[in-house]
């Protein structure tokens, strides 16, 4: 693993092993989608707000680390509620979203795509250059998505051979465009039409299939002109706005790893309080029904954009083999990793197709589902756009205990954690337990209390 200069900040293994039951409560870091978004966008808007974020990880917290170089964060402070508060007052006017600033920031996101990919958009609204760069993982993954359209937009974006660190210099106004998206992604979609908020017209967006519409919604709510219909999404620039309070609710795709652990466990119950419940998230919720999952849902009166609820999940169920493609693959690109360990425990095989996406995250998720699920015996396949997986359960075979190599990729070292607690691998020992802080820091710590594993395990914490 390494840090945001390149440096190597080291890492120690982690053992966790099989637990007897899982109960209890919790409530989750707020969503990594919605903060980076939240912090971002009252940053564009005019005057000062308050942005309230339950345990922000690493990811986020590079996003208002990056505010604060381009001096939009005011100040950060825990509050009596024990959220995580921060202050920030942006470059907007009454007619004009901007971020505010000098020139020549060298603004580092470390390991958070979504962070790099709209601050780039919003960026090329701003008259000045800017320097982006980020860990060794982020500064793997494609950046020419974003900067092609930026380009098209009036911009001037440079990229070492498509990857990190980004040069931007910005323009105003910028230049109203139709782009149609190669891929489904929520992330380019979000940096195209932050960059349109500075454009002189009717910018639209049109993607292959849906994403998570945080962008939309969220801009909306503070006033500015977008709006999705269907695939399209629409913003009339330059356009202003205030900035705004916000709250923002437990990530679903935290919750994910506990709805999964209790679904597979034969001793399980957990309650996850205050969850953001947007129907482009909540598809984890409806295939792991599918699959037999036990799962209630009980919705809050929402009081901000975006919809929030608690979540009860039992143990015991039978689980069944599902096959995930198609337009679905975009509204669970984050959970297949943990479904992959689902899938583990069914009593069918299980294939999913249409993901080549995940070989452009974190790390190449496909290659890592694949090479975990065999360290602990379980019989799958390595296809270029998935996996197929064929259960042990199916085939009568028996746990087995193994080392996971994660690449500091959050969403393994978790997804492995719980096929550990449930049983479907027989312990596991994370080379890199600590890489769970960029979404999720109290992960391990929310680990030991509702498994009787008890301890948290060594390398969870640098
Ligand atoms: C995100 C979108 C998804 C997701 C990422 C967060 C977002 O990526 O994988 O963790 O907040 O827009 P893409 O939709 O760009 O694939």
């Amino acid at each position: 693993m390494t840090g945001g200069d390149g440096t190597d900040v080291g890492s120690q293994p982690g053992r966790v092993e099989v637990s007897e039951r899982i109960r209890g409560e919790l409530r989750l870091p707020g969503d990594k989608s919605i903060a980076h978004r939240a912090l971002l966008f009252d940053a564009l808007g005019e005057g000062e707000a308050n942005v309230r974020i339950p345990s922000p990880g690493g990811d986020v917290r590079s996003t208002a680390g990056v505010l604060a170089a381009l001096g939009a964060v005011l100040e950060e402070s825990r509050g009596t509620d024990g959220l995580m508060h921060y202050r920030v007052r942006g470059g907007g006017t009454a007619n004009a979203a901007c971020l505010p600033g000098v020139g020549g920031e060298l603004l580092d996101h470390g390991n958070a795509g979504t962070s790099m990919r709209l601050s780039m958009g919003a960026l090329a609204g701003r008259v000045a250059t800017a320097r982006q760069t980020g860990d060794a993982s982020l500064s793997g993954r494609p950046m020419e998505r974003v900067a092609m359209p930026l380009r098209a937009m009036g911009a001037t974006v440079s990229t070492v051979d498509g990857h990190a660190p980004v040069t931007i210099r910005g323009a105003r106004p910028l230049i109203a465009i139709h782009h149609d998206l190669p891929v489904a992604s929520a992330q380019v979609l979000g940096a195209v039409s932050l960059a349109a908020l500075a454009a002189d017209g009717r910018t639209t967006i049109a993607t292959p299939g849906p994403t998570r519409d945080h962008t939309e919604r969220l801009l909306s709510w503070l006033g500015a002109p977008i709006r999705r219909d269907g695939c399209t999404t629409t913003v009339e620039g330059p356009v202003g706005f205030r900035a705004r309070d916000i709250d923002v609710p437990g990530d679903i795709s935290s919750a994910a790893f506990w709805l999964a652990a209790a679904a597979l466990h034969p001793d399980a119950e957990l309650r996850i309080r205050a969850v953001g419940l947007n129907p482009s998230r909540t598809a984890i919720i409806d295939v792991l029904r599918e699959m037999g999952a036990d799962i209630t849902i009980s919705e809050s009166d929402p009081t901000g954009p975006e919809p929030v609820g608690d979540l009860v999940v039992r143990g015991g169920a039978t689980i069944r083999g599902i096959r995930i493609d198609g337009a679905r693959v975009a509204d669970l690109i984050d959970e297949l990793p943990l479904l992959a360990i689902v899938m583990a425990a069914a009593d069918g095989p299980s294939e999913v197709r249409d993901a080549t996406e995940l070989r452009h995250k974190e790390s190449d998720r496909i290659a890592l589902v694949v090479a975990g699920l065999r360290a602990i015996g379980v019989d799958a396949d390595e296809l270029p756009d998935g996996w197929v997986v064929r259960p042990r359960a199916h085939r009568g075979g028996r746990p087995v205990a193994a080392p996971i190599v994660t690449h500091g990729d959050h969403r393994i070292a978790m997804a492995f954690a719980i096929a550990a607690v449930t049983g479907v691998a027989d312990g596991v020992t994370i080379d890199d337990p600590a890489c769970a802080e960029v979404s999720y820091p109290t992960f391990w710590t929310d680990l030991a209390q509702l498994t009787n594993a008890g301890t948290v395990p060594a390398g969870a914490f640098r």
